[in-house]
């Protein structure tokens, strides 16, 4: 080996969610870890998160809520570490935290306490190194030695946790990905998730409702999410947006339930009840006054619901439950939270997070090709990869 080089039990590349939570996991039995980061200071993304207050867990995260090529590869990990399992290690280190909406735990002050709440959890036998930016890996017979910022460092065990492109400005590339596939493994062909669509031809007309946001069904693929929908002068977005995002495929349709606590009926109902209502003031009624005057526009019934045949209400009822938008596009890796796709969970051991035919590689959190929904998801899959990860080494 190189004079100066640092030898260690296991490398850990990046100080992230994951990274960090399998270095505590690590250290704690008793093994010398080195964390090598690039950033200046560790866990940059969970210190924006949940807009400053990190969204750690989701009470129903379960394997359900993610997508992968292998929708089972994640059972394993998630079920041996459980939301519940991180709310303990919260309350241990007495962090104040809160149920905002939907099982999604928020922290009551800022995102910092879990940061220094996961090096707080790594013993000293942890070294997290930052201005440590890796570029360099070899294997050489059983050991891996890595270059990082004019440093050496060699291990039996090298984990990759340097998560995926998403918000580059942030400093996020694909550079697991070069590395996996360095050593041979297949990569899912990352694109963004979690992430705003954005409008053109006809739809066009909807980017006018900039700013209005409203409670919808939206479904794309297999996703089907009801949560708040805003336009943008872009197309759209808000978590029901986002949520569908990653469910939504180039070409495809997004469809939107405008009001969908009403059924089909609703409108030949209210003809019965109200027969001098008009469908914009139906609308209205559940609706923004600006969405519902775009749609009743579009909809182009202007007379009292009583004089509208109920045909007509039934359609004008059945195109509002099923609203068809075409995406031009999303806003990139620039706007996405997430990325879908990474390195391919058929390369991985669900148990270990080894690389099957690496021994010694290893590849957790986002970097692989597990993507959790919007709502404290991703977190429990980087912590829960980063645990399952940890406690093998
Ligand atoms: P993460 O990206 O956290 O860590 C990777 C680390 O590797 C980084 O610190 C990076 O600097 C480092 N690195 C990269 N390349 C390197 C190199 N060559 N050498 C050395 N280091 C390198 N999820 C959730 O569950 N709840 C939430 O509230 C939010 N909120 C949220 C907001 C925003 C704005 C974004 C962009 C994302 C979220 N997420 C989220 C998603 C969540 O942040 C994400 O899933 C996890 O951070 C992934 O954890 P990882 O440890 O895998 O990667």
């Amino acid at each position: 080996m190189a004079p100066g080089m640092k030898h260690y039990d296991a490398i850990i590349l990046g100080a992230g969610a994951a990274g960090l939570m399998c270095a505590a996991r690590a250290g704690q039995r008793g093994l010398r870890v080195a964390v090598l980061e690039r950033a200046a200071k560790p866990g940059k993304k969970i210190l924006i998160s949940g807009g400053g207050r990190c969204n750690f867990t989701n009470l129903h995260a379960g394997p359900g809520n993610y997508l992968s090529a292998n929708p089972h590869f994640a059972k394993s990990a998630l079920a041996r570490y459980t939301p519940a399992d991180f709310i303990e290690l919260v309350e241990r280190h007495a962090i104040a935290w809160h149920e905002k909406t939907l099982g999604q735990l928020f922290c009551d002050g800022s995102a910092k306490a879990i940061v220094d709440m996961l090096i707080a959890e790594c013993p000293d036998s942890v070294e997290v190194i930052c201005d440590a930016d890796v570029s360099a890996v070899v294997k050489d017979g059983e050991t891996f030695a890595v270059s990082a910022s004019g440093e050496s460092y060699a291990a039996p065990a090298l984990v990759i946790a340097t998560g995926g492109p998403s918000i580059p400005r942030m400093g996020a590339t694909g550079f697991a990905y070069d590395l996996a596939r360095q050593f041979g493994l297949k990569v899912v062909e990352p694109r963004p998730a979690l992430v705003p669509l954005t409008l053109g031809g006809e739809d066009v007309l909807f980017r006018e409702l900039s700013g209005v946001s409203a409670p919808v069904r939206a479904r794309a693929g297999a996703g089907s999410f009801d949560e708040a929908a805003l336009f943008t002068h872009n197309g759209l977005s808000g978590p029901v947006i986002l949520q569908v995002s990653s469910y939504w495929t180039p070409g495809s349709e997004v469809a939107v339930t405008f009001v969908p606590q009403e059924d089909a009926e609703w409108l030949v109902q209210m003809k019965r009840d109200r027969p001098r209502a008009s469908v914009r003031a139906a609308l209205r009624e559940h609706l923004p006054d600006r969405l519902a005057d775009a749609l009743a526009d579009r909809l182009g019934i202007e007379r009292e619901l009583g004089n509208v045949p109920d045909a007509a209400l039934r359609e004008a009822g059945a195109r509002l439950a099923e609203w068809r938008f075409s995406p031009t596009g999303t806003e990139g890796f620039a706007k996405a939270e997430v990325t879908i796709g990474g390195i391919s969970t058929g390369e991985l051991s669900s148990r270990t997070m080894e690389a099957k035919r690496v021994p010694g590689l290893y590849a957790i959190g986002e970097a692989v090709d597990v993507t959790g929904w919007l709502g404290g998801y991703n977190f429990q899959w980087a912590w829960a990869s980063g645990v399952a990860c940890g406690e093998s080494l």
